[in-house]
């Protein structure tokens, strides 16, 4: 708290004080046919008043740099107080470049690649003069129904943690002209949401919270991450922009958060609506009680606060700890000092969607897309004398991912695209069938087979549309429409040389697929230059490098299913895996082992690991050891491996994981090249939350693995003494 902001605070009317806590959309400042009515349209519920709504601190959603400045200098033209807003919007997975969505970037296992991104993408937008981004978003996931997947880093807590550190620097960087504050979401345990339906009941033990979903938003907070947004859900019965126990007790008082909280959209009014209050001024009791500082679009704050601190029930104090944090951000944005910041229409337009942009945009899709299946069609070579592509996700821009911000699908490289820009006029395309979920249109299939049977390999494009994920798009069926397979089916028919390029957002239950097509990419939704991704790595310029980050299940029946699981009183051996065994912890019809696990993903390339070793078979506390393992490109192509560092915590006072990523390193070899890598133990990854609800380390056996994919088995023991 600087003493700026301090004498500010001390000129300001209760009033004022009260609209700092308040967000809107910018529209609401805008002049022209594209403004939002402060009081009528979808701001009528904010019960605003019609002067002091130019005393409001924040607003959310606009993009351009033009209407910013409108916004803003309307804003400024009417405000007494004239404290600039600050605008935040959802730059989640780029601004007007857009990379792919995060759970693809995550499958990168590669920091410094997400550090770079975010980086990329804080400079467009602050050139647009947004001054703030709601992400990361870090909600540990573990239901592919949900259909939020496609935003978070995954079902492992120590790779979401590293993806949320790594995101937050690269968008905040030394808060700089071109960078931005980033706030982490949804505290807390969002991807918990029952059957994978969104906004649906949590319901996690304090040590599940801890163990698995609160550690990556607390990597975001160690981070120096300057804002965080409450979750819509509940935590222990109290919905969270309510919940002193998770906002006060753990991100305040026990991690020394002071940052800015705000809460998710509407969210004050849900408190209401879930049943813990019984009318908006409850509501911004509650809320102001855990230490929520922002309202974003609903009214209680602006309705009913003032009234709770005239009436005592809220101390001022309380009140203007609140505006001091919103205030001290403004500052050390600078725009105090400056209202519109890094704005610049011109420089924006040279920036955005440069060769530059779109190049790191291309290589991270190449890095983020996983080879799920290979059997020796790809690398496809580029002397082929005909190409098909075909498939309804062929033709399009609309594989960009659904956080598109200012993104455009008319400006992003669809994959006939892509493949044209390498292979010329060789290219056809056919549709094949339709996109949507429900379709059973086969009239397009013949077309294609046509076109199939008479070109050299055909490039299926498949999967799901970019708006069946993104929030409140949750799926109870995430297999492939029949129609799609019949596609593929009769494809196969007339063509061998056949590769799936599979577009989604989250993992789908795809069985059938990986028992029929040859070869299957899944390329997420890739972003702005997909569609050249896609063809680099179909015809080698790229070499596919990324692992998947979520379980991919065999159908959705094994969910929720992810890799760190505890073993239960009745494990089934995965000696037995095709087994029936039957007082197991098992099916009777399929096995327990998923589709894909955590960490899977092939190359054009072959590894091989060896000489694996631990420094030392004891370790006592405050000593470290060193895991290492030789890992060899025993193939013919240069390509990048993500070594996969593991422990198992043997025996505890409560029930352990049966193995915890504690480490990776994106390495690259040339063919035949070795490297060593190597990974330090410390009894600070060996801690966990103990019966007595201690963070701390037990002494005892530890196992520890080394691998490509979460399936590597052990290869040395040590004792914690
Ligand atoms: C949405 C989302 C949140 C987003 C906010 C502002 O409801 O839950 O992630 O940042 O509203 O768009």
């Amino acid at each position: 708290m600087s003493q700026r902001t301090k004498d500010i605070l001390s000129k300001m009317t209760l009033d004022e004080k009260v609209y700092q806590l308040v967000q809107v959309t910018t529209a609401t400042y805008l002049t022209g046919e594209n403004k939002i009515d402060v009081i009528t349209g979808p701001n009528s519920t904010l019960k605003l008043d019609r002067e002091l709504v130019y005393e409001v601190g924040t607003s959310l959603n606009l993009v351009g740099a033009e209407t910013m400045i409108e916004a803003q200098t309307n804003y400024l033209n009417n405000s007494k107080k004239k404290l600039p807003l600050i605008l935040m919007q959802d730059v989640i997975h780029g601004h007007r470049t857009l990379y792919p969505v995060n759970l693809g970037v995550s499958a990168s296992f590669d920091r410094d690649l997400a550090r770079d991104l975010a980086q990329m993408a804080a400079k467009e937008a602050s050139l647009d003069g947004i001054s703030v981004t709601f992400a990361p978003m870090v909600d540990l996931v573990r239901d592919p129904r949900w259909g939020r997947v496609m935003e978070s880093s995954g079902e492992d807590p120590y790779l979401g943690g590293e993806m949320a550190k790594a995101t937050v620097e690269g968008y905040q960087g030394d808060m700089g002209k071109y960078n931005i504050a980033a706030c982490v979401k949804h505290f807390a345990a969002y991807g918990a949401a029952e059957a994978g339906r969104d906004y649906n009941t949590v319901d996690v033990s304090e040590r599940n919270l801890r163990e698995y979903y609160l550690p990556a938003y607390k990597r975001a907070v160690d981070a120096g991450v300057k804002m965080l947004m409450t979750a819509f859900n509940i935590v222990d019965g109290v919905p969270c922009v309510g919940n002193k126990h998770l906002v006060k007790e753990i991100l305040r008082d026990e991690w020394g958060f002071d940052g800015v909280v705000i809460s998710d959209y509407s969210a004050f009014d849900e408190l209401a609506t879930h049943g813990v209050s019984e009318n908006q001024k409850e509501c911004a009791y509650l809320a102001m009680e855990a230490g929520c500082d922002i309202e974003m679009m609903s009214g209680c704050y602006a309705g009913y606060l003032k009234e709770l601190i005239q009436e005592g029930k809220i101390s001022e104090e309380q009140l203007d700890k609140s505006v001091l944090r919103i205030l001290n951000l403004k500052e050390e944005l600078g725009v105090l000092d400056n209202p519109f910041r890094s704005v610049n229409p011109e420089e924006a337009k040279r920036v955005q969607l440069s060769k530059e942009h779109r190049a790191l945009a291309r290589r991270g899709a190449e890095e983020c897309a996983v080879l799920l299946k290979n059997d020796n069609v790809l690398p496809f070579s580029k002397d082929v004398g005909s190409v098909a592509v075909i498939g309804p996700l062929g033709n399009t821009g609309e594989i960009h991912g659904s956080w598109k911000c200012g993104g455009k699908a008319e400006e992003t490289i669809s994959v006939v695209e892509g493949v044209k820009g390498i292979l010329g006029d060789k290219v056809k395309y056919a549709q094949g069938c339709q996109i949507e979920y429900n379709s059973t249109d086969e009239s397009l299939i013949d077309e294609a087979c046509e076109l199939a049977k008479n070109s050299d390999i055909v490039i299926l494009c498949l999967g799901e549309h970019q708006e069946y994920t993104g929030e409140g798009n949750c799926r109870a069926d995430i297999t492939l429409p029949e129609v799609q397979y019949k596609l593929l089916d009769r494809v196969l028919e007339v063509n061998k040389n056949v590769a799936v390029a599979l577009f989604s957002g989250r993992p789908l239950a795809i069985s059938r697929l990986h028992e029929t097509a040859p070869a299957i990419l899944d390329m997420w939704m890739p972003g702005t230059e997909g569609g050249n991704a896609c063809a680099n790595l179909l015809f080698g310029n790229a070499i596919p490098s990324g692992k998947i980050t979520m379980t991919f299940p065999r159908t959705l029946g094994q969910c929720p299913i992810y890799y760190n699981h505890y073993t239960t009183g009745r494990p089934k051996l995965e000696e037995d895996d095709y087994n029936r065994v039957r007082f197991t912890s098992s099916y009777l019809d399929i096995p327990n082992s998923p589709l894909y696990p955590f960490g899977y993903g092939l190359s054009y390339t072959t590894f091989e690991y060896s000489d694996l070793k631990l420094s030392g078979d004891t370790m006592k506390s405050g000593e470290t050891l060193v895991a290492s393992a030789k890992i060899k490109n025993t193939g013919k192509y240069k390509a990048k491996e993500a070594v996969q560092f593991y422990i198992r915590d043997v025996k505890g006072s409560c029930v352990r994981p049966v193995k915890e990523l504690k480490g990776f390193e994106k390495i690259e070899l040339d063919p035949g090249e070795e490297k060593t890598v190597s990974f330090e133990i410390t009894e600070e990854m060996l801690k966990y939350w103990t019966r007595e609800m201690k963070f701390e380390a037990e002494k005892g056996e530890f196992h520890v693995f080394i691998g490509k994919d979460s399936t590597c088995k052990p290869f040395a023991t040590f004792q914690l003494i």
